[in-house]
């Protein structure tokens, strides 16, 4: 048997593969380039022509770009009238930025147990958490696979309630046929670097109700108008415009917006390899006991953000940790996606206790993420297959 690195013994990759990085292009470099000599280098017409472009993606009426995701999950909980009292359901896998921004809008998130199969919220969950304070569910769509859409949506029917999809994962995936971004209330993207497709910091908000809509651009222009229509004091003054509430300069830059169009434009390659790479990778791991493949649901058609590795501890001698620090030393280096929301120490400040989402809890503690993204090789991914069997054969009970 191969020995080990992290025991001493020669890795899988003499140079390091990280679980997810960008891939910029000449013509990428040119569109930036391009537009940093303009007139106007804040937003812009390349912003607006992004926001064009993101309806005809997502088949959404209206797009709103702003500087990050966590920007738009912020701008979106602030648009859906979250405040005091309320609560707001949210996935107990994810980032915390999902429900970080129930908190910004001083509402109480409240965290919906995973399906053990799929990794997103499970909706069974949801039913039971909702209260008369119930506002709203943020629904993640976790490693870019769409959530169960139509329960969800049908939960929200039944209990007035808002839905806020967190699809920071999940651009270019469709459910049933539609594309993610027109499918609830609002849709919250995110274009950092590790995503499908980059701006290098970015993100957006799409929606179908021109209520919120016009919401969302007052609040990621610091609350200010300069539509008499939304004025307290409207005057013809040409300089004029007012601050009606209290909003943020959220806005995205010319270049970054420059970066996404280019980035776009390849989202279909970009969304084609993953899907080979997850194959690949599932080809090589269907038959082994001592892992667990993701479900997949016919519905979503998926640009996967993330391949979780899911460990059946049952047939292992070893725990998550051992696992990941030995795949790690093989330089095919893997990372965690996620910790419990509401095991961060700032929420266990909040009173939030382990034990909430027996799922989750047990989900965490068998998983990680290994590399998935365009600019991976055959070689790489056959590298990362390599190291992951290596580690099994050291550590299988199955011998
Ligand atoms: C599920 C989820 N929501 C929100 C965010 C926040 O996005 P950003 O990093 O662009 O602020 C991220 C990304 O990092 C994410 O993975």
């Amino acid at each position: 048997m191969e020995e080990l690195a992290v025991f001493g013994g020669r890795p899988v990759r003499e140079k390091p593969i990280f679980y997810g990085r960008q891939y910029i292009d000449q013509e990428d470099v040119e569109a930036v380039t391009k537009v940093l000599t303009a007139d106007v280098i804040t937003s812009g017409p390349q912003v607006s022509d992004l926001e064009k472009h993101l309806c005809e993606i997502t088949h959404a009426k209206y797009a709103v770009a702003v500087c990050n995701g966590t920007a738009a999950l912020h701008l979106a909980a602030l648009a859906a009238g979250f405040g005091e009292g309320d609560e707001v359901i949210v996935s107990s896998i994810t980032f915390a930025a999902s429900s970080n921004c129930v908190l910004y809008a001083g509402a109480k998130p409240v965290f919906a147990d995973i399906n053990p199969e799929t990794y997103n919220i499970d909706p069974a969950s949801i039913r039971k958490l909702i209260t008369p304070r119930t506002k709203a569910v943020v629904a993640v769509d976790f490693t870019g696979q769409a959530v169960e859409l139509d329960e969800i949506r049908e939960i929200c029917k039944e209990h007035n309630l808002l839905l806020i999809e967190d699809a920071a994962h999940a651009i270019g995936t469709t459910y049933k046929g539609k594309p993610v971004g027109s499918l609830a209330d609002m849709t919250c993207f995110s274009f950092h670097p590790v995503k499908t497709v980059t701006a290098g910091e970015g993100g957006a908000i799409t929606t179908n109700d021109e209520k919120l809509y016009r919401h969302l651009l007052r609040l990621r222009t610091h609350g200010i108008t300069r539509d008499p229509e939304e004025m307290v004091h409207p005057t013809d003054a040409r300089w004029y415009n007012e601050q009606v509430e209290l909003g943020f300069n959220y806005r995205m830059t010319e270049f970054q917006a420059a970066l996404l169009l280019s980035q776009l434009k390849k989202l279909p390659r970009f969304s084609e390899r993953r899907k080979q790479i997850r194959k690949r990778y599932n080809e090589a791991f269907a038959d082994m006991p001592e892992l667990i493949l993701q479900k997949e649901i016919p519905e979503s058609d998926t640009t996967w953000h993330l391949y979780v590795l899911h460990l059946n501890l049952e047939n292992l001698n070893c725990d998550r940790r051992q696992f990941f620090d030995a795949l790690y030393a093989e330089n095919t280096c893997p990372q965690v996606h996620y910790l419990p929301v509401y095991w961060h120490s700032y929420y266990e400040k909040l009173g939030y206790e382990k034990g909430l989402c027996p799922n989750a809890e047990k989900y965490y503690n068998e998983v990680m993420s290994i590399p998935l993204y365009y600019g991976l090789t055959d070689e790489d991914v056959e590298d990362v297959i390599h190291a992951v069997k290596k580690v099994v054969a050291y550590y299988t009970k199955l011998k």
